[in-house]
Parts: C-alpha cells; structure tokens; sequence
C-alpha cells in the first residue's frame, strides 16, 4: 500500500485480539490503515506489532490515538471491565462494538457511552475470523445513522455493511435470530451424526444426505413466510397431529440407537403443547402460538 493511498484512511484503534480482532487488525494493515491496538493479554499483540500495528501499552493510550475503536470482547462485560479504568478518555470517541451480547446489553451500553460523550454503534458479525476482508461476508449494524455513515468505508474494509435501525439493539437482535437458528441447526445435525455413527453410519457417508435437508429449508422457509406474516396456519400441506408422530419416531429412534434423546424430546414437548393448546389440525407453524406464551 503506498503512503499516498494510506492518508485517505482514517487510523482506527482495535481493543480485543482474539481470533477476531487479530484477523480484524491483520486485515486493515494490511489496507494501508494506521492501526493502534490493546489486548488484555498483551502476548497477543506480538505479531500485529511486527506487521507495523502501533502497541498501545495502556486502555488510555489506545484510545487516546484515535477516533474510531473498535471492540472485539468475549462479550459487553469485558468492554466494562475494560473502559471503565479509562473512563475518563472516552469523551468524542466513536466505539464500534462487535463483541457479541443481548440487544438489551448493546442499548445499554449505547447509553452508558452517551453518558460520557462517546458514541456507540453495534455490530453483529456473521462471518468467522476467515470471513474478515471480504466484501461478501457481511456485519448487522445499528445506532446513530450519522455514525454508521461517517464510518462506513471504513468498516466495509472487515466485511459488507448492514444497518438496520437507529436502535442500537437491533444488531443484536438481527445477530441473536440468526444464532438462533444456526445453533439449533447445527445441534440437530450433531445429534443425526450420532444416531448414524451408533448405526454404523459415518458423518461422510451421511454427509450429502444432511446437506441435502440443510438446503431443502429455504423453501419451506419461503412457503411458510407469508402465511406466518398474515398470522394463517392452515393445515393443508402439514398437520400438527402428523408432526407430532413424526417427532415420535425420531426420539424412539434415538433411543433404539441408545442415543441421547434430549434434544427431539424438547421438540417433542412443544409439539404436545400445540396438540394440547387444539392446534391438531393446524400446520406446525401454528407452533408460534406456543412459542409466544412461555412455559411456566
Ligand atoms: N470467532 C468467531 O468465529 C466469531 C464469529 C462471529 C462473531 N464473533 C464474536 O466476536 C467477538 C470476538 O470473537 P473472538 O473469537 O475473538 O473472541 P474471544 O476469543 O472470546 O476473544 C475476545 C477478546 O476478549 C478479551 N476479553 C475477554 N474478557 C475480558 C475481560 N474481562 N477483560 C479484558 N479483556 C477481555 C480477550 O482478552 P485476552 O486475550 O486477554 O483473553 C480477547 O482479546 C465475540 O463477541 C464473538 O462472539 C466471533
């Protein structure tokens, strides 16, 4: 990157070298960008610093260097435990927040900032550490829109930008739904992988016909979307009663194979719970009913 080209780019300060925020920093470097860093475990500014990262050795000379941090924490109590020995440098600052918490975390974290002239915006990453520098992968955003805009450039140089909203909860929010599904997801896959191996079944000789599954859900996904947005559950195509046999024979399944079972069971659980809250001949989508009075 020749110097020239450096000077349109903004200095940016990273506080957290995990995987992450190492990758993060590796990859404005490598930009052209001026970039300060700090980590709790200074170690792991070693090879940031070798690539020409300038090591803050204190919280306050990490902020003191630039407008824009960026955070990258286990989660929002590590930024507390980490600002609150600088609290008195965080006035003018612009904090970018992609550690990972609770939209309720992030507002208020967004007020905590405010209260002492910092700026905060939220930032959900959806990519993982391999996914950092390309504009494919893509980061929610949420906060001041001024904010997002006056940075953007400068975080598209990580991943795509997503702004949802002012409320600097919905990033979040956005991250958390997506997290949602892909734990669950991918949790359902580890529990079929176990039921195969204790049938004799590889993961790779289960492998295309997991995927294939995996990828037949955008459809039902995009069925179903309608019908959920009009609040319609019409038992049509599917049927509660059917589902719930259909669960059935999965954690019998599981059991046969001497298999955890806790995992269908809960699904199990809500299943019955529509069946009992008269949703038989309902689709399975009328499980959102369910879903929206907890159990006690
Ligand atoms: N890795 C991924 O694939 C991925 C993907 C999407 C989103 N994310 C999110 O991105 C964020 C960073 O990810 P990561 O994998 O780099 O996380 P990580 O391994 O948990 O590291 C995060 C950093 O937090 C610091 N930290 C934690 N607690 C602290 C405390 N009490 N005081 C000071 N520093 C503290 C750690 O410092 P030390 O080095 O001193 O321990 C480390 O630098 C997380 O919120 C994660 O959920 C990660």
């Amino acid at each position: 990157m020749n110097t020239a080209a450096a000077h349109h780019r903004s200095p940016v300060t990273i506080i957290g070298l995990g995987p992450m925020g190492q990758t993060m920093a590796a990859v404005f470097l490598d930009r052209g960008f001026e970039v300060t860093v700090w980590n709790r475990t200074a170690s792991k500014a070693d090879s940031l610093a070798a690539k020409g990262a300038v090591r803050a050795s204190t919280i306050s000379e990490a902020l003191a260097a630039n407008e824009l941090v960026i955070l990258s924490l286990t989660d929002y109590d590590a930024m507390y435990a980490i600002l609150e020995q600088a609290s008195e440098h965080l006035s003018g600052k612009v904090f970018v927040n992609l550690s990972s918490d609770t939209p309720e975390k992030a507002r208020e974290a967004a007020k905590w900032l405010a209260d002492r002239g910092a700026r905060h915006l939220t930032g959900g990453v959806q990519v993982p550490p391999s996914g950092i520098g390309r504009p494919e992968s893509s980061t929610f955003y949420s906060g001041p829109k001024d904010v997002f805009e006056a940075h953007r450039k400068t975080l598209e140089v990580l991943t795509g930008a997503d702004y949802r909203g002012e409320d600097p909860g919905l990033a979040a929010l956005y991250y958390q739904m997506q997290m949602d599904i892909f734990w669950t997801s991918m949790l359902s896959y580890l529990h079929a992988v176990t039921v195969a191996a204790a049938n004799g079944i590889t993961a790779e000789q289960f492998l295309p016909y997991a995927s294939a599954t995996m990828s037949s859900l955008p459809k039902f996904i995009e069925f179903y979307t309608p019908r959920i947005d009009a609040g319609e559950h019409p038992g049509d195509v599917d049927r509660l009663a059917m589902g719930v046999a259909s669960v059935d024979h999965v954690v019998h399944t599981t059991k046969d194979s001497g298999i955890d079972a806790s995992l269908p069971a809960a699904v199990l659980q809500v299943f019955k719970r529509g069946m009992a809250g008269g949703h038989a001949g309902d689709s399975f989508t009328s499980l959102i009913e369910i879903f929206r009075k907890p159990a006690s």
